[in-house]
């Protein structure tokens, strides 16, 4: 079975993308490399910091990797809060990030968002990058209290309930990690 790290402490993440990989793919977690610093997450774009993150491990560790990093880009609000999703009010609390989301939103009419995941896989050596889009509109209060960050205020096209109204193998049907997650699953039976 081929063992990989994925980097990140993002237990939510973590369930999502298992469920996806199966049993095909056995999880390194940070802590069982011994890793215990945060990832660097600092070169301002989505695709950037999945390289950095998956970078570091491999660099540190010489173990192959991926690295997930996300985000929600709505578009009447240029794109934001995007790369800067995890720590939009100044702090990792989901509540306030959504809080302030739907204040920057107070009289906007246009809602269209679409959450974005890159996986940057490096193995052996080599970088690999996936990208998965959903796109979807922002509601005007939350709805629902399953996944994380800003699943209760996002409606994916075409659905009629949240993402936090979702169990995970219904968002994974449909969500940006899970397309991303696909690509990175094609691309290792490839090997
Ligand atoms: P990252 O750990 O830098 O990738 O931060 C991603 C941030 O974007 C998370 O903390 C969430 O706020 C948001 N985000 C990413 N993916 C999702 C998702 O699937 N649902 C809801 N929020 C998400």
């Amino acid at each position: 079975m081929r063992k990989i790290c994925f980097a990140t402490r993002n237990i939510h993440k973590i369930q999502e993308v298992k469920a996806k990989l199966g049993d095909d793919v056995h999880i390194i977690s940070l802590d069982e490399l011994g890793c215990k610093e945060e990832l660097p997450e600092t070169t301002g774009t989505i695709e950037g910091n999945s390289r950095q993150k998956a970078g570091y491990i491999w660099e540190k560790y010489q173990v192959d990797c991926f690295a997930d990093d996300s985000g929600l880009e709505v578009k009447a609000l240029n794109g934001a809060p995007g790369v800067d999703s995890a720590f939009y009010a100044g702090s990792r609390i989901f509540a306030d990030n959504i809080t302030l989301l739907l204040k920057n939103m107070d009289g906007i009419s246009k809602r269209e968002a679409q959450f974005k995941t890159v996986i940057t896989l490096v193995i052996q050596g080599q970088y690999h990058q996936f990208e998965g889009i959903i796109k979807g509109q922002i509601l005007y209060e939350p709805k629902g209290k399953d996944g994380f960050g800003y699943d209760p205020v996002f409606l994916p096209e075409g659905a009629q309930e949240s993402f936090a109204e979702m169990d995970i193998s219904k968002k994974n049907l449909i969500s940006h990690r899970a397309k991303a997650t696909e690509k990175l699953i094609k691309f290792l039976e490839s090997l």
